[in-house]
């Protein structure tokens, strides 16, 4: 190897022969590949915003029979008009691809994940695969967009059921929906916002689930209490209609106040430790302002939620939704989700897993299978994440410290993306048209992905090897790894940590490609693979060097979770994030792309929004901010018996299918229906009780 590589594609003068020979050998960055052609099955439906739901009371409202009988005619709960606020939301029958349905029966989910506890708002996980999207209601609606008509592309009302903008644009009035009520029957209102917001997302001590901060609502954006159902926004820049989706899931979705609160070390002798864990998964009937409640849960078995009596949404009928009176989560694996799904066991998967795909496929194909398949867009994405904190964000040692710097020298990480070889990745997952190779950033073939503005950097054992000699990595001990220069670290091996979350078969595999691939450009890697919930608290606290990760909605849509794309605040990044001080310490490139994110928010051109993307992907991809590592669709399952699914429902865009969806108009027809109720004919009971009741 030459002593000084110094023309690395540049001008400079050479020296030797070796060196001369290695340039030979040096690969250029290229366009990506075309992906394989794969066409998305299901075609959707698209509509205007307004066709989806509107707010307004009907001269009538409905319950189940069992309902009415066993608990309003006992005098246990009021009538169900007096249970509905004063003007419910109403979901239209017009885009209901098959109208009003009918009140029983079951929806069975299979999830991988595990619930730590109900706080959600304090960072807690529910288990995912959509429970959380059961249980918080959030202020505006955003999973329902995809079938929206891109220019009348805004977040649905929800919990805030209208609002309107100052005519300066700073200020944003919020109408709440007046005269709901959390699903124990206490009233919701301005004051549960104001915990969520002031107790919460402003408290340093508390990091909400979602990933609500401050910033992600812009910097120095205020909300004030006005009334009991009217809060008030006030922006710094006029019109940044963008934080509409902010207030969407996850990072604008409330807790009840009046059960929360008084546990929260400002109105308690609580830590905030105690805080986060004061509602424990065997805390039942936690109170939520979602279709279902959770009534039972038995650890790595199933969490049982059954319809919540005050829920306030209701069809054209006047029928108080949902139409589904029990929903179960058995606690398994994801892999088994697509399994239980092609059988029949269960109701629903989100095929996202590559490696069940042939599977999937060829048992659904049969006529007779119990579920549909629909494949979408290439919507799933994995990145290789390098922790480009150096402000101290979870505490790294001396090594992670080392780390670090070379995680931010743009050397090093030409190096790792050159000895990704993602073709093998992608095959070594699934064979066929389903992966394409991956550079990283927004995924190319959604509306802001731009294949042109996308720099690959192909695969190049020696290009690797050579930039790792730039960034000043040689092996000088002779054991097939690079080490450190002499006065860092001792000169030692360079020594890198790679996380992977273990509850996916994918994020595993990938986990396991990438050692292999850096141990052959002579770069040690460790696995530190954690199952999600370690991998998550290790993920949002910045305890890692490297992370595998499947990407999100920002990479898709762009518009959600846009302040996700750079770090806009000190806190919004998922890989940069500021330690103790607060402060952040951006590299050159990173501060054009926090100014080119914060361009995209105030702007409403199209045209100049679209541009902007593209340079985004073009200094974001040139950078390797990520190494991106495979991209393919994802397909969603849902069992044939259940109806009113939208043809076309992605399983990723704006939000997770279980959103999208719209769960609370799914239905399953009376003479479809099983016997799958573990809980027939009860309610949730009082919140910390024992458990339903008849
Ligand atoms: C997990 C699953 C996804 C989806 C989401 C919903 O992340 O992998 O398919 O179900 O949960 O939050
Ligand atoms: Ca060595």
């Amino acid at each position: 190897m030459p002593r000084h590589l110094i023309a690395l594609g540049g001008a400079a003068l050479l020296f030797g022969a070796s060196t001369i020979a290695l340039q030979a050998q040096m690969v250029e960055p290229t366009a990506v590949p075309p992906p394989p052609t794969f066409a998305a099955q299901g075609k959707i439906t698209f509509v205007g915003r307004d066709d989806i739901e509107e707010f307004k009371a009907l001269p009538a409202y409905h319950e189940p029979d069992w309902v009415t009988k066993n608990f309003v005619d006992t005098g246990k709960l009021p009538p169900v008009a007096e249970r509905l606020p004063k003007e419910p939301l109403v979901f239209k029958t017009g885009d209901m691809p098959d109208g009003v349905g009918q009140y029983g029966g079951t929806l069975r989910h299979v999830i991988g994940g595990r619930p730590q506890g109900w706080n959600w708002i304090a960072g807690q996980v529910q288990g995912w695969g959509g429970v959380s999207y059961a249980m918080w209601e959030c202020l505006t609606r955003t999973g329902p967009l995809f079938h929206v008509k891109a220019d009348e592309l805004e977040p649905l009302p929800n919990l805030a059921r209208s609002w309107e903008w100052s005519d300066d644009g700073h200020q944003l009035t919020m109408h709440l929906i007046e005269g709901a009520k959390w699903s124990d029957g206490a009233p919701f209102n301005a004051d549960d916002v104001m915990f969520f917001w002031e107790d919460n997302v402003l408290d340093p001590n508390v990091a909400p689930q979602g990933g609500a901060t401050p910033e992600a609502f812009g910097e120095g954006t205020t909300l004030k209490k006005i009334d009991d159902y009217t809060v008030l926004w006030t922006f710094k820049d006029a019109f940044p209609k963008q934080y509409l989706y902010a207030m969407a899931f996850g990072s604008f979705c409330p807790g009840p106040a009046h059960i929360m609160k008084p546990q929260h070390p400002k109105y308690s002798d609580n830590t905030y430790d105690q805080y986060v864990n004061a509602f424990p998964p065997d805390m039942l009937n936690f109170p939520t302002m979602g279709a279902w409640v959770p009534v039972a849960y038995r650890p790595d078995d199933i969490i049982v939620t059954r319809r919540n009596p005050y829920y306030w949404k209701v069809d054209e009928q006047g029928n108080q939704l949902p139409y589904f009176d029990e929903v179960q989560y058995k606690l398994s694996t994801w892999a088994d989700r697509d399994v239980q799904a092609v059988a029949g066991s269960g109701d629903w998967s989100n095929l996202e897993q590559a490696e069940s795909y042939v599977e999937a496929l060829k048992r659904s194909a049969d006529p007779k299978a119990p579920a549909r398949l629909e494949f979408g867009p290439r919507i799933i994405g994995y990145s290789l994440d390098f922790n480009m904190s150096d402000e101290g964000w979870g505490n790294p040692d001396e090594r992670g410290e080392a780390v670090r710097e070379l995680n931010r020298n743009l050397d090093f990480r030409k190096a790792v993306t050159y000895g990704l070889d993602r073709q093998r990745l992608g095959d070594s997952l699934v064979k066929g048209p389903f992966t394409a190779i991956y550079p990283g950033g927004i995924y190319i073939g959604t509306s802001f992905g731009d294949a042109d503005s996308t720099v690959y950097y192909p695969h190049s054992v020696e290009t690797a090897k050579a930039y790792l000699e730039k960034a000043g990595l040689k092996d000088t001990d002779g054991d097939g790894f690079v080490n450190y220069p002499a006065d860092v670290m001792g000169g030692k091996n360079v020594e890198i940590t790679l996380m992977a979350n273990t509850d996916y078969a994918t994020d595993h595999n990938l986990g396991e490609a990438v050692v292999a691939m850096m141990g052959e450009i002579g770069l040690r890697v460790i696995p530190d693979f954690a199952d999600g919930n370690r991998w998550n608290n290790l993920w949002r606290g910045g305890e890692y060097d490297w992370t595998v990760r499947r990407g999100d909605k920002e990479l898709i849509t762009v518009v959600q979770q846009t302040y996700q794309l750079a770090p806009v605040g000190p806190l919004t990044s998922p890989w940069h994030k500021a330690g103790s001080s607060g402060k952040l310490d951006l590299l050159p490139f990173e501060q054009e792309l926090v100014d080119i994110v914060n361009k995209f928010i105030n702007s409403s051109d199209n045209a100049e929004r679209a541009q902007l993307m593209k340079d985004y992907q073009k200094i974001f991809t040139t950078n390797v901010y990520e190494a991106g590592l495979t991209n393919y669709p994802g397909a969603l399952i849902i069992n044939k018996r259940i109806r009113n699914v939208s043809s076309g429902t992605p399983i990723l865009a704006f939000q997770w299918a279980e959103d999208s969806a719209i769960r609370e108009r799914m239905y399953v027809p009376e003479d479809l229906q099983q016997n799958y109720e573990l809980y027939p004919q009860t309610l949730p009971g009082e919140p910390g009780g024992d458990g339903p009741v008849k």
